[in-house]
């Protein structure tokens, strides 16, 4: 390995390890995301897909085929159809959060509407089925239509799980496995079947998203209170706004004294807040070390991603899957 290569995040190492891949990739969400007739729809998707992304769940499937040996044109299909879906709930989670950053810039639904963000997010799902069909392959037709529902779902019991001081851990991780988890385990594991691996492989794969994207969402929950707008490129703050009960909130809560108690059944329950009730609700979040001990736990679930991968021939792309799932605990944006 290289200098150079040992200076660059992993995801810089993947990305730059599944160049070509990620280029055609590229190229055929720039060609789906068009419509000839709605000129609305490419400004929006536009505005999203050239502002970045990591791009994490596409790079995951083309990963987990090549890791499998496939050799055939269709895992682009696939990454496609798994950004696509990301797309598709980013614009959908931007208009139900409210939220006004993504990505470094304003969010669509700021900057044109919310029926922009919801019947273009509609259009991008639409275009995503187009996509997993193509592939003529009924098993990861299935899995990444199943993940579509798992998602919404998820989304839905989060949205009725907020404003409820009596959200348990139990609940959290339902949540998160469903909005979340369920597009980084649909990716790796259609990556998996498409290119025919031994069901060993494609459980080991289906795991590893699992418990990558359980990771990967506490750390989100994580930067919600700790990151900085300026890296993150989404607004500090949103998920206290919003009143959920993520991670560390449900930690801390339950750590909490009766003048605490009172202090979140005010902010979160009744949503009565105030200026500096942020700063006062990090300060209880430090206090009870309820920051530092869900990075602990999405430690956990990081180390047992990389377990799952343990039955997988050794390879370099393996290494670089290692790799991913401590990034996806350090990283800070
Ligand atoms: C954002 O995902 C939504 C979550 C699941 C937290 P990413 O952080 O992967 O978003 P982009 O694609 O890099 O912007
Ligand atoms: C992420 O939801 C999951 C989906 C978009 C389905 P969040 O609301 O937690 O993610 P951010 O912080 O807006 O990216
Ligand atoms: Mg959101
Ligand atoms: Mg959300």
């Amino acid at each position: 390995m290289g200098l150079d290569e040992t200076a660059q995040k992993p995801h810089d190492r993947l990305n730059a390890r599944l160049a070509e891949d990620m280029e055609r990739v590229n190229t055929l969400i720039r060609e789906r995301m068009a419509s000839e007739h709605a000129p609305r729809i490419p400004q929006v998707t536009a505005h999203l897909i050239e502002a970045g992304g990591k791009r994490l769940r596409p790079m995951l499937t083309l990963a987990a085929a090549r890791l499998c040996g496939y050799g055939g044109p269709y895992h682009i299909h696939l990454a496609a159809t798994v950004e696509f879906i990301h797309t598709a709930t980013l614009l959908h989670d931007d208009v139900v959060d409210e939220s006004s950053q993504r990505r470094g810039r304003p969010t669509a639904n700021l900057l044109w509407d919310n029926k922009s963000s919801v019947l273009v997010g509609d259009y991008l799902f639409a275009r995503s089925f187009q996509l997993m069909v193509e592939p003529g392959n009924l098993r990861v037709l299935d899995i990444l239509a199943n993940a579509s529902a798992t998602i919404a779902e998820g989304e839905v019991l989060q949205l009725t799980a907020a404003q409820d001081l009596a959200t348990t851990e139990e609940i959290y991780l339902q949540v998160v496995r469903g909005k979340t988890a369920a597009l980084f385990s649909a990716a790796t594991e259609s990556g998996a079947v498409i290119a025919d691996a031994v069901e060993g492989h494609v459980t080991a794969l289906r795991d590893y998203g699992d418990a990558l994207g359980i990771a990967f969402q506490m750390v989100d929950d994580l930067l919600d209170y700790g990151g900085s707008t300026a890296t993150i490129g989404k607004n500090v703050g949103d998920d206290f706004r919003e009143r959920k009960l993520t991670l560390p909130v449900i930690r801390a809560v339950a750590k909490a004294d009766a003048t605490e108690r009172a202090f979140w059944q005010r902010v979160i329950e009744k949503g009565d807040q105030q200026d500096g009730d942020l700063e006062t609700a990090m300060a209880l979040l430090a206090r009870h070390s309820a920051m530092a001990s869900t990075r602990a736990t999405a430690i956990e679930w990081s180390q047992r991603a990389q377990t799952a991968l343990d039955v997988l021939p050794a390879s370099d792309l393996r290494d670089m899957l290692v790799d991913l799932a401590d990034y996806v605990v350090e990283r800070v944006r």
